[in-house]
Formats: C-alpha cells, structure tokens, sequence
C-alpha cells in the first residue's frame, strides 16, 4: 500500500527530526554544574541551591513540556490517518479473504446440457472464485455435458465419477436404479469435497437448479450459525412451499427453522459428513436423512422466499411434484446483506419460545374462513390439526404441501407450517403442547 508507506515514513520522519531538535537544544545549554569545580560533596548542592539552578530547571522543564506536546500532536496525526486507511480498506472486503473461510460449491452433474443455466446463474452472483471454489461432479459419462462442462475452463472444477456400471438392486427395485446412482455419486462426490479436497462445510447444489443474486450471501451468513448451533445439521436454499402468493414479497430477510430437510441447495459440515459418510444409504438418500436415526432432532434454516429454483422438470422422479408445486416456486430477486444482519434469533433456544409464542397467540380459524377470504384484521391466524388427515384435507383446501417424510410436514417446525395466503400469515399447526412427531403419518 503506497498510501500507508508514506503516512508510516512521514510520522517516522517527523518524529526523528523533533528528537533531533530536542538532542541540540539539550547539547547548547551550559551544563548544569561546572566540570572545573566538580561537586565533592553532594549535600553541599542540595544545602545551598542557588537561584540560577533553579531557574535553568524550570526553562528545561517549560521546554520538555513543549516538546512532549509537539510530540503528542504529531502521534495523533499519524493515528488519525492510520485509522482513516483501516476504513478505506475494509470497503474492499477481498483485502481480508484470509479472515474469511472458503466455502465451496458442489454441482451434481449427469447427463444434461442445461447444467449450463446453473452454471451460468452461479459464476454470474459469485463474489468471489477464491471464496466459493465450483467443484462440478459429473456421472453418467455424458459426452455433451462434459464438453458443457469443459467450456468454463478454471472457472470451475470439473470431476468425474469413475463407476458407471449399473447398481446391482433387486429386481423389484429396478426402476429405481436412477435413485441407486444418484446415491452412489452423491457419496462420491462428498468424499472428494470433504476427504480428498479437505474443505470444512460444501454448498449441494444439483444440475437444475438456478440460484438467486444473495445466494452466496446467504450460506455465508449462516455459517457461523450452523457451526456454532448444535441443534441445526443444515442450511437450505429452499422453500417447499415458496409458491408466488404463499410467501409474504415484503420479508425477503425472514428465515426459519425446520424439522424437513429440504435439500435442494444446501449446505452440511464436514463434521455431519463423517458421521453420516459410514451408513450412507444405497438409494433415496434425501428421505433417508429425513429418518429420526440421522435427523436426530436437528434442525435445518429455510428462507421464506426460495433462493433456489428447480427448472429440471425431466429428472428421475419424473416430475412427480413438478407441474403441480416445484415450477411455480418463486425465486427471491432481492438482494439481502444477511452477513450485516443479527441472526442470533435462529439459534435454538432463542427462536423456539418465541415462535410457538407468535403461533400459539394467533386466534384460531377454519380454513374455509380463509379460503373465502373471511379473515378480519391483519393476522398472524392459526388453523388446527389434530390427524394426519386433517391435515391433508386443510393442506389440499389451502395449496400447500400435502405429504409428511418420517411423519414431518414439508417445511414443518415442532408439527407448524407456516405460509401465506390472500395477503395473511397463517400458521396450519398441531394444538399446543405438541412434544413429537408420529412417523407412522405418511
Ligand atoms: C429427486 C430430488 C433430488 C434428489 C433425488 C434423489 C427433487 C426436486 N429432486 O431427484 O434432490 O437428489 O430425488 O433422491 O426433489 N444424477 C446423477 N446420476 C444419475 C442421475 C442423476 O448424478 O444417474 C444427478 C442429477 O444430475 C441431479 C441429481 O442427481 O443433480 C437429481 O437428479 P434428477 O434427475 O434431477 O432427479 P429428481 O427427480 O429431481
Ligand atoms: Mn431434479
């Protein structure tokens, strides 16, 4: 930095140059006793000060003073402009990247040549190549995908899962060989990330997917957080019920918790990894993190608005929910400074008493109130569900999603789903006093 050079070089200057000035002035002076009439004893001086002393100590002391002042001036002139480089630089927050950890992305890449959008929407909100390294694993062998793949050059990390033999599965499960090597590869590819590249914690996101302009925002924010909270195992990019019109366009920055892994642009630390990585299952590995043996209670945060969206309407679960949910989610176009923000309110402790307070104290409606916009007041306003198939019904009426995994609603937390309709906060929840989860609803 030539500007802090020369601040460091003036001060320094100006420093020697007043000592210096200080030496001559001190050196000028007549001494204070005279060398031909060298004191034999001591008590003689002290006994008979005369005025002349006195008076030559007091001007030295008048001058030391000045100098001291001058000196001081001067420290605090170079200490303002120090402070002023520090706010200079840190407007440029790639000048401390060794502060800052490296959190990667994983791309699972097969045989689609729109991996390119994905790609695209990624390299074009990256702030930083340095800071989120894209690691694109690929299966399948697809020779036009890794051509795709190639063309970004280093701007990312192409890998190729070597195994491409067919899983060998039961013959009832045959058709579910794609699940059986989506498996094989995620296992794969996390290895790579957490044991051969070493990296801490990895962002999953898949071919089709397309991410929005603060996703990179996002996981970095809640790093901290999913590192510092034992209680949370993920961070998702998703909403599952982020349709335009369930979600409230005014709270781009409003976050939960949930109990439902939604996958689907995630991120998981190194330390879940190891302990997942030795039971890893052989197929549908997404409803297997969703079983209480891996949850294990833990929670993951959501975004009210999606930051990611899935365009992959022809995958290996051929569309299933596709037409009917995933193409209409919305994808979140405003850009949230999450890392200035104070996310402390997610932590366990903090967040669960005060959700179940703004739930449990939203007056009690029937959905038909709110399907035909009978709802007075601004809300928030509760709907109860006591079954599996009342919830299924007022899910049906309402628009959400219907299914449960191990007995967990799609964006659930302690049993509430949380969405938006006709402009309202609704809470579709369990009566109070809920303490778990039924996995026989499914
Ligand atoms: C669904 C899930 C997906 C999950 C998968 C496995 C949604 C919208 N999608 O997949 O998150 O991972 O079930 O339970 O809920 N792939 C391979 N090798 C293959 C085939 C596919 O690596 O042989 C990759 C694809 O590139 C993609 C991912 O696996 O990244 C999912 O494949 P896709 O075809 O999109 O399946 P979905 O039905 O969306
Ligand atoms: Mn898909």
């Amino acid at each position: 930095m030539p500007r802090k050079k020369a601040i460091i070089l003036c001060g320094t200057f100006l420093v020697i140059t007043w000592n210096a000035i200080l030496l001559l002035l001190l050196w000028g002076r007549p001494p204070l006793t005279q060398p031909a009439e060298p004191v034999r004893d001591l008590r003689e001086v002290a006994a008979k000060p005369t005025m002349d002393v006195v008076g030559r100590v007091l001007q030295l002391a008048d001058t030391f003073e000045g100098e001291l002042e001058r000196q001081k001036e001067i420290l605090l002139q170079i200490q303002s402009h120090q402070s002023l480089w520090k706010t200079s630089n840190n407007d440029k927050p790639k000048a401390i990247a060794p502060t800052q950890p490296v959190l990667p992305v994983l791309v699972i890449a097969c045989n689609r040549v729109t991996v390119r959008r994905c790609l695209d929407k990624l390299l074009q909100h990256r702030p930083s190549a340095e800071l989120y390294p894209i690691i694109v694993s690929q299966d399948c062998g697809h020779a036009e995908t890794a051509e795709v793949i190639r063309s970004y050059g280093n701007q990312v990390t192409h890998l190729q899962q070597p195994d491409l033999s067919n899983v060998a599965v039961q013959p009832q499960h045959k058709k579910f060989q794609g699940y059986y090597k989506i498996s094989r590869h995620y296992h794969w590819a996390l290895n790579q990330v957490f044991k051969t590249l070493s990296h801490s914690a990895v962002v999953v996101v898949e071919d089709d997917l397309e991410v929005a302009p603060d996703f990179f925002e996002y996981f970095r924010a809640l790093l901290p957080l999913l590192k510092s909270d034992p209680t949370l195992w993920c961070v998702s990019a998703w909403n599952d019920n982020g349709r335009e019109g369930y979600v409230d366009p005014s709270k781009p920055d409003l976050l939960y918790r949930t109990d439902f892994f939604p996958g689907l642009g995630w991120m998981l630390l190194k330390e879940a990894w190891d302990e997942l990585e030795p039971k890893w299952p052989a197929a549908f590995w997404d409803d297997w993190m969703r079983e209480p043996a891996q949850r294990r209670n833990r929670a993951c945060i959501r975004p009210e608005i999606s930051r990611s969206l899935t365009f992959g309407r022809q995958g290996v679960s051929l569309g299933q929910f596709y037409d009917k949910y995933l193409r209409y989610i919305k994808l979140n176009s405003q850009v949230v400074p999450f890392t200035n923000l104070d996310l402390s309110y997610l932590t366990e402790d903090t967040y669960r008493p005060a959700f179940e307070k703004e739930v449990y104290s939203a007056p009690v409606v029937k959905f038909e109130d709110v399907s035909q916009g009978r709802l007075k007041g601004p809300g928030p306003f509760r709907l109860q569900y006591s079954s599996k198939d009342t919830f299924k019904l007022i899910a049906k009426n309402m628009g959400i999603m219907e299914d449960f995994k191990s007995g967990v609603p799609r964006t659930g937390y302690r049993g509430i789903v949380s969405f938006f309709s006709k402009g309202r906060r609704i809470y579709l929840a369990p009566p109070a006093g809920w303490t778990q989860y039924d996995t026989t609803w499914s």
